[in-house]
């Protein structure tokens, strides 16, 4: 099983190997996961798109994100288990650590994940550190700020972007994060990043120099009736066999 030392350590370069991270929303296919070699579990906030149909990301709740964490981590209780804190719920540092807290301690798992990199944001993962709640950082396209950032787009093209970008990276790898997510990062820029920091990158839509690479199962499955995103190539399709046998059933 992994843990944060482990974890901490892992750099592509030097292990020869991607980190693999994959999301999961329920009992059965955390169980799936903990007999395969897969690195690491996300509980991610994408629940709220995949799993309960919204928009975006900024209607999920500390306590929806508790019921699916409870039951992934229930599934798959060798593996190393990250959990998103919802939009909201670290606005400040005070509440940030207050529900962090209840996320961690009511659904078991080993680490959480919020997005952002201001000064509070920092100041939270720190204090969270501290207490022994391991962070995981997010930056770059960042769904619970859609509104703010101005929709979905990849980040890191100029050079005040690029800047601010390995900014936030090394800020978050000094407060204490012990990996980060890059997602929709401009490829070179994610390799610099990369090399810049000594705990391991994770990217999604960010090319393929970062440590590590994260995909929502349900596009790397197909499991959804819309085509996934561009950059993920789905490995099969869930929909159309499930609908298929669905179909064989009702005749
Ligand atoms: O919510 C999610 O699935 C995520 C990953 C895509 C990084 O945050
Ligand atoms: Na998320």
């Amino acid at each position: 099983k992994l843990d944060t030392r482990k974890i901490r350590a892992f750099k592509k370069e030097t292990a020869g190997r991607t980190l693999q991270m994959l999301t999961c929303y329920d009992f059965q296919m955390a169980q799936l996961y903990n007999e395969t070699e897969l690195d690491l579990v996300l509980i991610g906030d994408s629940v709220g798109n995949v799993v309960l149909g919204m928009d975006h990301t900024i209607k999920v709740s500390l306590e929806m994100m508790t019921i699916f964490s409870k039951a992934v981590k229930k599934g798959a209780p060798d593996k190393f288990v990250i959990a998103d804190l919802p939009f909201g719920t670290y606005a400040t540092v005070e509440s940030g650590l207050e529900n962090g807290i209840k996320l961690f301690q009511q659904s078991g798992v080993e680490a959480l994940k919020l997005e952002g990199a201001y000064p509070h944001e920092c100041k939270l993962i720190e204090r969270l550190t501290q207490i022994g709640i391991p962070v995981m950082g997010h930056i770059g396209l960042t769904p619970q700020s859609v509104h703010e950032q101005g929709g979905y787009y990849t980040h890191g093209k100029d050079e005040a972007s690029k800047n601010k970008l390995m900014k936030e990276a090394l800020a978050l790898e000094a407060a204490g994060c012990f990996s980060i997510v890059l997602e929709f990062v401009e490829e070179n820029l994610s390799k610099e990043i990369t090399k810049a920091l000594k705990i391991p990158t994770i990217g999604i839509g960010s090319g393929q120099h970062t440590d590590g690479q994260v995909l929502v199962i349900n596009d790397l499955l197909h499991n959804g009736k819309k085509d996934p995103p561009k950059f993920c190539k789905p490995i099969g399709n869930l929909y159309e066999i499930k609908k298929k046998l669905i179909e064989d059933y009702l005749k």
